[in-house]
């Protein structure tokens, strides 16, 4: 009378053992299928993967390699900031340890530096090609997309071998890395490459060839390093597009923002003239807010926190040209009316339009703000030119997110220092003085006030961003 059971147990296991077959067979063919085959580029290059060599055997004084090379290598890598990630706070450029947060675990940028123990020592620029066109490191290891490849998938063999040339002559620096902590099963690599199979592809050989040969051949040649600068070195939708569940965007062409998962600042959309677009605004005052983060288009526009970091250790550094082709191809993106924007369903980003949920003004807001913020941003929050940024009429204030207003208040900050704004005007933290309950009637007021028409900010949403950076 045992038998019965026992027989469905062995079918049961016997059925697992198949899944559990097809599963690793699935793993296998999708971990294989992106490895690169066919990659005429790569392969081509091959040549120039000997010249790197020698660059490693002198690792740390760049022997034998051209210094026009390291040069450009440098800049690129300003471009695409990469120091920004692979360096710890307070700790060596390019050593890594700095945790990119990710709603899965931390993902911790590795050493770039070429120590042979640690860092990328041993590395061939092919196998350097492989990390920024496949997503793959040296020995074939799948890489997280928090290392945005998505993005420098469309860089072209030419600038990843300069970066390669850069990063090789840099002096080598013994730093161990720190193991990623990401919850399982988003630790396993068969995870990682069911990520891939459905979200990335790597870009094809003739959108990398060079920067005038990309999509849109009736673009022009201006518009064309425009794009390659954003959507590839400029990684600029990693925050500024939407999220799915799995941390995927739509498109690496998708900048209509999105809510930067677990720092929970809102990326304003780069498609929209409410939120961040910049199709109305001339091709200078772009330039200047890319390269000093504050612009007067209108009222003063500051940069500020994530968006801050982008400017201070990226776009500052690029030459007129790059920040020119940048503005055209920004200020050509195709615009979503206004109105017209349907309402995210997270109701974490837009355009507060609806006006039944408008704030209405409180006295206690009133009070806090004539206490703490007139002195500053003007009691008819008109800022002050050149130093405070005006709080009325501005987008920033009306955006359906109120996340980025709530990191302000509670943390302050500066926009970066550049050479265009050496000395910025900065704003105190308030979290140690104002409760949720006083940031929120502080916020909803001037969220309500001169003509400003957006929804209240709750005590809840602030005590939720306390601690988020
Ligand atoms: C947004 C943060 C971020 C930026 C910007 C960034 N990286 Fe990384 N990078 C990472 C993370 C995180 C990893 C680790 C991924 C993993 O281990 O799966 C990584 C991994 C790598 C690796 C693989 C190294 C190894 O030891 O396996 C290389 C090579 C690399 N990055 C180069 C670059 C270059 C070149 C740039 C600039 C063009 C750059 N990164 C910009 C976060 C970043
Ligand atoms: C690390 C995340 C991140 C990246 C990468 C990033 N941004 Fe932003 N950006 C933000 C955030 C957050 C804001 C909102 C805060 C602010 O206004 O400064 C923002 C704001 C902006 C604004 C509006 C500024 C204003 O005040 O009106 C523009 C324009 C912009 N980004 C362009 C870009 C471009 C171009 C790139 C690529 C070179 C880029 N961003 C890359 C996070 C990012
Ligand atoms: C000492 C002057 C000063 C005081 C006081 C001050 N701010 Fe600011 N505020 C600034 C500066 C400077 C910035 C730009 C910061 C940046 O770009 O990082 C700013 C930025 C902001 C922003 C973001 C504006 C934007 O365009 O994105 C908000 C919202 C804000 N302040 C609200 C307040 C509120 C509310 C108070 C009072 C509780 C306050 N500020 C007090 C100087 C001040």
């Amino acid at each position: 009378m045992t038998r019965r059971p026992a027989r469905k147990l062995v079918r049961a296991a016997a059925g697992m053992a198949g899944a559990a077959a097809l599963c690793a067979a699935a793993v296998w063919w999708l971990g294989v299928r992106d490895a690169g085959e066919g990659d005429t580029e790569g392969q081509g290059a091959a040549k120039s993967g000997a010249p790197m060599g020698t660059t490693r055997s002198g690792a740390g004084t760049g022997t034998g390699t051209d210094p026009s090379l390291v040069e450009r290598g440098a800049y690129l890598a300003r471009a695409g900031n990469c120091q920004g990630c692979h360096t710890a706070q307070g700790g060596a450029p390019y050593a890594g340890g700095r945790g990119v947060p990710t709603p899965f675990g931390t993902v911790f940028a590795p050493n770039l530096t070429p120590d042979a123990s640690t860092g990328l020592g041993r590395w061939s620029a092919n196998d350097f090609w492989r990390a920024l066109h496949h997503g793959r490191a040296r020995g074939g290891r799948l890489l997280y997309p928090a290392f945005p490849y998505p993005n420098y998938t469309r860089v072209t063999r030419a600038d990843a071998d300069a970066l390669f040339a850069y990063l090789q002559g840099l002096r080598p620096v013994t730093q161990a890395n720190t193991p990623h902590a990401l919850a399982w099963p988003f630790d396993q690599q068969a995870a990682l490459a069911v990520w891939r199979a459905l979200y990335f592809r790597a870009a094809e050989a003739g959108a990398t060839t060079g920067p005038n040969a990309g999509r849109e051949p009736g673009r022009s040649a201006e518009w064309q390093r425009g794009a390659y600068l954003v959507e590839g070195l400029g990684h600029c939708n990693a925050c500024h597009a939407s999220r799915n569940a799995l941390g995927a965007t739509a498109s690496t062409l998708d900048l209509a923002g999105g809510l930067i998962p677990v720092q929970n600042w809102y990326a304003p959309s780069l498609t929209s003239p409410a939120e961040a677009g910049v199709a109305d605004w001339s091709v200078p005052h772009i330039t200047e807010l890319l390269r000093s983060g504050v612009a007067t288009p209108g009222a003063l526009v500051t940069v500020m926190g994530p968006m801050a970091e982008v400017v201070g250790g990226s776009t500052q550094y690029l030459n007129d040209a790059d920040l020119q082709a940048m503005a055209v191809y920004l200020k050509a993106l195709p615009q979503a009316a206004a109105a017209g924007r349907a309402p995210m369903a997270d109701g974490a980003s837009g355009h507060d339009t609806t006006a039944t949920t408008a704030a209405t003004a409180t006295p206690a807001g009133a009070k806090l703000y004539d206490l703490h913020c007139a002195a500053c941003h003007g009691e008819q929050g008109e800022g002050a030119p050149g130093a405070y940024p005006a709080l009325a009429g501005s987008r920033a204030i009306t955006l359906r997110s109120p996340a980025n207003l709530v990191h302000a208040v509670l943390e302050g900050g500066f926009p970066p220092t550049t050479a265009g704004n050496p000395r910025p005007y900065g704003m105190p933290p308030f979290a140690t003085l104002l409760g949720n309950d006083d940031v929120a009637a502080v916020l909803t007021h001037v969220r309500g006030s001169w003509g400003n028409r957006a929804a209240a900010v709750t005590s809840l949403e602030v005590s939720r961003l306390r601690g988020t950076k």
